[in-house]
């Protein structure tokens, strides 16, 4: 987990892991807010390290494995069992714990190995990544986002010394109040309507009426196309700022993809696991009112304006979903070069259409001036390449002066999944879109299933095409 100070002014995760990225949704030129002890590390005791190791079928085989955890003292906080898809007749167990009790991770480790196979331990914290076979910690089910969706980077009203709202008691009441409903979710719920106020609805009025005007000439065909739909499914109006539960239940009839609500930014790490199971998570408080074009973190019109509509567009969701998929166990640097394509791509990327540079990037769509700004001709503009531009430095406080373009999504997609697989890990990941799971893909059991599964659908595919032209 992150610990340096920072924030980020356009999406939703931090940059704070390499303590020195920021960016802005600011109409200001090259604005000083860089703050002090506005990010606060929040741990939460939530179970989130796991160890996942298969036993044979045999009388009292669990209970002696489990009795090497109390045996060094290791705490036990969640088990769950299924059929091992690797070894006949034998189970594969997963199982939370913790070691703030001080207990012997490694010993008990070893000791488990000695009865059990394909022990692999992920862990979120660093405390123990000396061990073999130890991998980043990373959801598995789609509920296992309730774990991390409170490790968040700040909350409520926390908010910096320079923040538009900091002196506005009455701003930071109304931010906590609404940032608590994220605080509280757990997935599955439905997602608690907010009843906004007249400043908050004219706050975004005035963004949503300045930011529409540039989208027909401004932003890719994709968002155009889709912004109508938000307007008739959606409630997106001046005089009404839509509710996430609608957009979300919108998203998951076009694409799958669904929003949760965050109750601040979460790490690079945690934000783009949760668009591994398509779900992007979403702020839901609005900006100050005496700034409707400035905000220093990512606010309902980035969320709405910028991402959402986007995720509609079923070659988009595939490419977010990519990206999160890469992500799942990958090492920390690994993470830092993704969250940096993320930023070149979903907060800031340019596309060609027609022989026009357009935007798609949310960063730039919800950003009055830096809209206007990335088609001109002052910055840099390069073609995407997922290994290069994952390592493209950029400035935390001005508008960006290189940007990345993509041909299309379907190519960054392509681009993307190509890059995963310069990615250091022991394992590939697929996702299993009927029981919203992550499968480890890292047995030939497994990969047998799979080929079978793509057989049926390319039997299918055969079919529909002569169906086709006949
Ligand atoms: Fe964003």
């Amino acid at each position: 987990m992150p610990t340096a100070v920072s924030k980020d002014s356009t999406h939703g995760f931090s940059k704070a892991q390499n303590g020195t990225k920021e960016a802005h949704t600011n109409e200001d030129p090259l604005p000083e807010r860089v703050s002090k002890g506005y990010i606060k590390e929040r741990r939460t005791s939530q179970a989130s390290n796991s160890l996942v190791f298969t036993i044979r079928e045999g009388v009292g085989q669990l209970a002696k494995t489990l009795q090497i955890f109390t045996d060094n003292n290791v705490n036990l906080q969640h088990i769950e069992s299924r059929s091992s898809q690797k070894i006949k007749d034998a189970y594969e167990f997963i199982v939370n714990f913790d070691t703030s009790s001080g207990g012997d991770l490694k010993s008990c480790i070893e000791k488990i190995k000695e009865g059990a196979e394909h022990v692999t331990l992920c862990t979120r914290e660093k405390i123990s990544r000396q061990l073999s076979d130890e991998v980043p910690w990373f959801p598995r089910r789609i509920e296992d986002l309730d774990l991390f969706a409170n490790h968040i980077l700040s909350y409520g009203s926390e908010l910096s010394a320079d923040h538009p709202g900091f002196t506005d008691e009455v701003y930071r009441a109304r931010r906590k109040e609404v940032a608590d409903i994220a605080f509280n979710y757990k997935h599955g719920q439905e997602i608690p309507r907010v009843v906004y106020n007249e400043r908050e609805v004219e706050t975004w009025r005035i963004v949503y009426r300045e930011l529409t005007k540039k989208y027909p000439t401004h932003a890719c065909r994709e968002h155009n196309h889709i912004m109508p739909l938000m307007v008739e499914h959606c409630g997106y109006r001046e005089d009404n700022i839509p509710q996430l539960e609608d957009i979300s239940r919108f998203l998951k009839k076009a694409t799958g993809f669904s929003l949760r609500p965050v109750a601040g930014l979460l790490s690079s790490r945690d934000f783009l696991a949760g668009l591994a199971f398509r779900v992007f998570h979403s702020t839901q408080y609005i900006r100050h009112h005496t700034t409707p074009f400035y905000t220093p973190e990512p606010d309902v019109c980035h969320e709405l304006l910028g991402h959402a509509p986007l995720f509609a567009d079923p070659d988009f969701a595939r490419f977010s979903q990519e990206i999160g998929l890469a992500s799942l166990g990958a090492p920390d640097e690994y993470i830092e070069k993704l969250a940096t394509c993320y930023w070149f791509t979903v907060e800031f990327g340019l596309c060609r259409q027609d022989g026009e540079l357009k935007a798609y990037g949310a960063g730039l769509l919800s950003s009055f001036g830096e809209l206007d700004y990335c088609l001109s001709d002052k910055p840099e503009v390069r073609t995407f390449d997922p290994a290069a531009t994952g390592n493209q430095k950029y400035p935390i406080t001005q508008y960006q002066p290189v940007y990345f373009v993509a041909e299309s999504f379907q190519q960054a997609q392509q681009k993307m999944r190509e890059y995963a697989l310069s990615i250091p890990r022991p394992f590939d990941v697929h996702y299993n879109p009927y029981t919203q799971q992550i499968e480890v893909l890292d047995s030939i059991h497994q990969l047998q299933v799979l080929a079978s599964d793509l057989g049926v659908e390319m039997s299918l595919l055969k079919s529909a095409l002569k169906k086709l032209q006949t």
